[in-house]
């Protein structure tokens, strides 16, 4: 493996601009917390109206309005009706939503980087911390500079500049949700499986509630495996899901000037679609397919790909099962990624209402909202 760089040599872009909290279901939630105010969304009604539980303070209530947040949300919500039921996202809204990130994916050709930004919302999950959002997981934090800027996730600002569009257009939609949105439709889109996704996902508040760096997998360990064991099984995830979402490099490219890993650009990549350049692990990079479990396995291009965390899906006794059934078996490989995404999406996520919103009457997951998630925040 001396042929690649080590994980060591990484140093985070230098400048990233903060991602901002903008009006959203997100400070509604904040909002709600902090002044048990009930809010919730419908394009149906033009009227907004406020509630209390008695638990209503009135310091809090002053708090809001004299925070800089509050003009915004009401100017967002000025479609929007009042229940006693508040709801993480909106239905109606995470379905337009999906619409315009469909939009993206034909104009921007980015469904490998918005795969990722789900990918790495999710996967700081520890399941052994119970505390939300403590716990990390499918919570919105990395839309904070403060996360975006950890060394894995290089370069994923430029994927939460491209969905800030739609986040500012559907108030009603949490940024923990729009990841996850993003990234199935993203899937879906490049010809891969339906996922059974499942949405309502409440968003941290603010950057003291991100996860602290290295909850991620290094490309390049000592040991690879006992690597992504460490870490995914942190996660609550098997060998199966390992593997399965492993394929999911599948789609896109690695670039030297953001991880450090891959060549500046080859065959594949030098003319695009997208921004030219990095290496991919397919030649059909925007392709959901399983030719990254045959590629990996015959490494016969040096153009293509393979991190020692790649290989070690062939070299471990386990793992490769897997692997192999996958490069040999694509409707395998399809319904076990379906399964293994939804579950990834999950992770930590603390759904309002607590089963979920199902868009599609994909009952899927239907309950790994109530396993992933305490019940008691
Ligand atoms: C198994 C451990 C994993 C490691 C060590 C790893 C590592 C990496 C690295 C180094 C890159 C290149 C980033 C860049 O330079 O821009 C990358 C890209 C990517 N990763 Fe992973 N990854 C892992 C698992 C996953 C999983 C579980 C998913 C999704 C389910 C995923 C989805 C992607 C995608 C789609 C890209 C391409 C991004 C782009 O083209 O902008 N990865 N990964």
């Amino acid at each position: 493996m001396a042929q690649y760089p080590s994980y060591s040599t990484l140093s985070p872009p230098k400048s990233q601009p903060m991602a901002s909290l903008r009006g959203s279901a997100a400070t509604v939630r904040l909002l709600h917390s902090a002044s048990r105010v009930r809010l919730s969304l419908s394009s149906a009604s033009s009227s907004l109206s406020i509630s209390s539980s008695s638990s209503y303070s009135p310091s809090s209530l002053k708090c809001l309005q004299f925070s800089p947040l509050a003009p915004h949300i009401f100017k967002d919500q000025k479609r929007s009706s009042m229940s006693t039921v508040a709801a993480a996202s909106d239905p109606a809204q995470l379905k337009s939503a999906r619409e315009d990130i469909k939009e993206l994916l034909k104009s921007k050709s980015c469904h490998p980087i918005l795969v990722r930004l789900g990918w790495h919302d999710a996967g700081t999950y520890n399941k052994n911390i119970e505390e939300w959002p403590r716990r990390g997981g499918a919570n919105g934090s990395l839309r904070f500079d403060i996360e975006l800027k950890h060394a894995a996730n290089a370069g994923l600002v430029n994927a939460l500049k491209l969905i800030q569009p739609i986040k500012d257009k559907y108030s009603g939609v949490t940024y923990a949700d729009l990841f996850q949105l993003a990234s199935a439709t993203a899937i879906e889109e490049a010809g891969g499986p339906k996922i059974p996704m499942k949405y309502g996902r409440v968003d941290v508040s603010a950057p003291e509630e991100c996860p602290e760096e290295g909850r991620l997998p290094a490309a390049g360990p000592p040991k690879p495996a006992d690597h992504l064991r460490e870490v995914f099984y942190r996660m609550g995830l098997n060998d199966k899901e390992i593997v399965a979402l492993s394929g999911a490099h599948t789609l896109g490219r690695s670039r030297p000037e953001r991880s450090g890993w891959g060549k500046p650009e080859t065959k594949y990549t030098k003319n695009g679609p997208g921004a030219p350049g990095g290496q991919s692990w397919t030649a059909e990079w925007l392709k959901f397919d399983n030719s990254y479990f045959k590629d990996i396995k015959q490494r016969k291009d040096d153009d293509l790909l393979v991190l020692p965390t790649d290989a070690a899906l062939f070299e471990d006794p386990s793992f490769k099962e897997y692997a192999e059934k996958y490069a040999e078996d694509q409707e395998a490989f399809f319904k076990d990624y379906a399964e293994a995404h939804a579950k990834l999406s999950n992770l930590g996520a603390k759904f309002d209402p607590k089963e979920g919103i199902v868009l599609d009457g994909v009952a899927g997951e239907k309950f790994m909202a109530a396993k992933y998630s305490s019940g008691k925040d």
